[in-house]
């Protein structure tokens, strides 16, 4: 069976890579619209090699008989519309962070909590989740299964695409400008990201912390289906593509560094590269365009009882967010719109 798509948000960061996951993976398609904003009306996206789409205004865009309905524009947009589109009958994978926290609305790292897909038709609305939460994820589960989760302490390192591609053109303006001895205009992010690091990424809340840390306590609590103690920071680095983060875990139980790796080597969607030497390890700019979620500088903490320290690094657009969404509507073709007997219980 082939089903038609649309993909709303289609000039964005995430959206564009939507288009190239689906293309790439041969989602099985019978037709494919590109939406986006009414500035974006006459331009053109690609979809594979040879095809290329007219971007549609969204307000003149109708959502009779699409299949899914992939959102990536921003949680206004998901707000007014992903309902619009959910009623009508479409299945709506959202990339906003606009649903996550609503109990109905499952959020979906498939190699991690496959199962939640199943309240999936309380509202036709599933939630792909932040692009650190989710990689830290698929960390954790193992390890949780494993031994059991006490306390995790997680600094980011993010990319600027994270922000959007007026972020992305940000950091390459004031570069150039800083090379050519002109101001680095800032309008996009807080202070400027070129040559510097700014420890704030979305808005304060009154506690201190900012909107991205909660996001990724409260999303990664409600993938895991536990209530672990979380300490995080959250960094915006002049990086242009790629999401890294230095992570420390408290486990309840003993768990060693061996073992650990031998869980991780199990579970899909990780790879391992941690040689212990001078370049044996993956750094942002090394996982551009790559699916799985790497980990390095795998070793214990000695300052804790039960602790381990690691590095991940992944592509926040592909993983942390087009791939994570394809892959959501796949499982859901798999397990639910074409049921494999195999799968059935
Ligand atoms: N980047 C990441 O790593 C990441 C990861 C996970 C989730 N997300 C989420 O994904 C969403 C998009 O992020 P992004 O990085 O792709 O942003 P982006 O590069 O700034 O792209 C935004 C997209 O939304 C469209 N849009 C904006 N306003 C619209 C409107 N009123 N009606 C219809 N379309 C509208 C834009 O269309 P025009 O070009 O026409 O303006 C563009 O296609 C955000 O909610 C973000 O939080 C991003």
């Amino acid at each position: 069976m082939k089903y038609r798509v649309a993909v709303v948000g289609a000039t964005g960061n995430v959206g564009r890579e939507i288009l190239n996951t689906l293309a790439e993976r041969n989602f099985p398609i019978s037709e494919i619209q590109a939406v986006a904003s009414s500035l974006s009306g006459g331009q053109r996206v690609s979809f594979g090699e040879d095809i290329v789409l007219d971007v549609i205004p969204i307000t003149e865009f109708d959502f009779t008989g699409f299949d899914f309905v992939l959102f990536s524009a921003g949680n206004l947009v998901s707000a007014e519309f992903a309902p619009i589109a959910a009623e009508m009958g479409c299945i709506v994978i959202d990339n906003s962070s606009h649903f996550r926290q609503e109990l109905e609305i499952p959020l979906i790292v498939p190699e991690v909590n496959p199962e939640a897909l199943a309240s999936y038709r309380n509202c036709n609305i599933i939630a792909n989740p932040n692009c650190v939460a989710l990689p830290l994820t698929m960390a954790l589960k193992p390890l949780h299964d494993a031994a059991g989760l006490r306390r995790v302490v997680v600094s980011t390192y993010q990319s600027v695409s994270g922000a959007g591609k007026a972020a992305m053109d940000e950091l390459f303006n004031q570069t150039r400008a800083i090379y050519m001895n002109q101001p680095a205009i800032k309008e996009e992010l807080p202070k400027q990201i070129a040559f510097n690091v700014i420890p704030q990424v979305d808005i304060f809340l009154p506690d201190g912390t900012t909107f991205e840390e909660t996001k990724v306590v409260l999303e990664t609590q409600k993938i895991l289906g536990v209530e672990v103690a979380m300490a995080i920071t959250c960094v915006r680095v002049p990086v242009f593509i790629g999401h890294s983060m230095a992570v420390a875990v408290e486990l309840e139980n003993p768990l060693s560094v061996g073992e650990a790796r031998a869980l991780w080597r199990e579970f899909p969607g990780l790879s391992i590269i941690d040689y212990r030497q001078e370049d044996g390890y993956v750094t942002p700019i090394e996982v551009v365009g790559e699916d799985p979620v790497f980990l390095s500088r795998i070793r214990s903490d000695k300052s804790v009882e039960n602790g381990l320290l690691f590095w991940i690094c992944s592509d926040n657009l592909r993983k942390g967010a087009a791939l994570n969404a394809v892959q959501i509507a796949e499982k859901l073709i798999s397990d639910y719109l074409e049921p494999n007997p195999n799968h059935m219980t």
